[in-house]
């Protein structure tokens, strides 16, 4: 399994600790940024990311700014993301069961590595449950805004 990873420099250090532990379990990773602390534009990472999943070129990907929120938003502009901000790990496996997410979103200024870890192994080992009115749900998430 491929796994997208994507920081601005408050989530940083953080993408550097979940790059080594999914290593280390064998994934492979593509990290597409930022490689720096410097202060850079969180948009171009969560779309780079997004875009990455969105082409089938990663399976999953991992996003983190500081709140795990503007990576997010600018993820989830990219038609078929599903990019979900999690900072327990009940809603880390909720959101795969219920929603299909294929991006999580995570603050490092927010939790710490060790909870992060738990958080991210939860997404990753979580399959979409495929019940009807989930899969019916997501598909109304994907459809064109009915109230445009
Ligand atoms: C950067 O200071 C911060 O705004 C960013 O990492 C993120 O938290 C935005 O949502």
């Amino acid at each position: 399994m491929k796994i997208a990873l994507g920081s601005d420099q408050a989530g940083y250090q953080l993408k550097q600790v979940v790059m080594e532990h999914l290593k280390e379990q064998g994934y492979e990773i593509e990290d597409m940024g930022s490689f720096h602390e410097d202060p850079v534009d969180y948009p171009i990472y969560g779309k780079l990311v997004a875009h990455a999943v969105k082409d089938k070129t990663c399976d999953y990907g991992i996003l983190i700014c500081g709140t795990g929120l503007g990576i997010s938003m600018a993820a989830n502009k990219v038609r078929g993301i599903r990019a979900a901000v999690c900072h327990d790990c009940f809603s880390a496996e909720a959101t795969r069961l219920h929603n299909d997410a294929n991006i999580l979103a995570m603050g490092g200024r927010v939790v710490g590595p060790g909870l992060a870890l738990k958080i991210v192994d939860t997404f990753l080992n979580t399959e979409f449950s495929g019940a009807e009115r989930h899969v019916r749900r997501v598909e109304m998430i994907e459809a064109e805004d009915d109230f445009d």
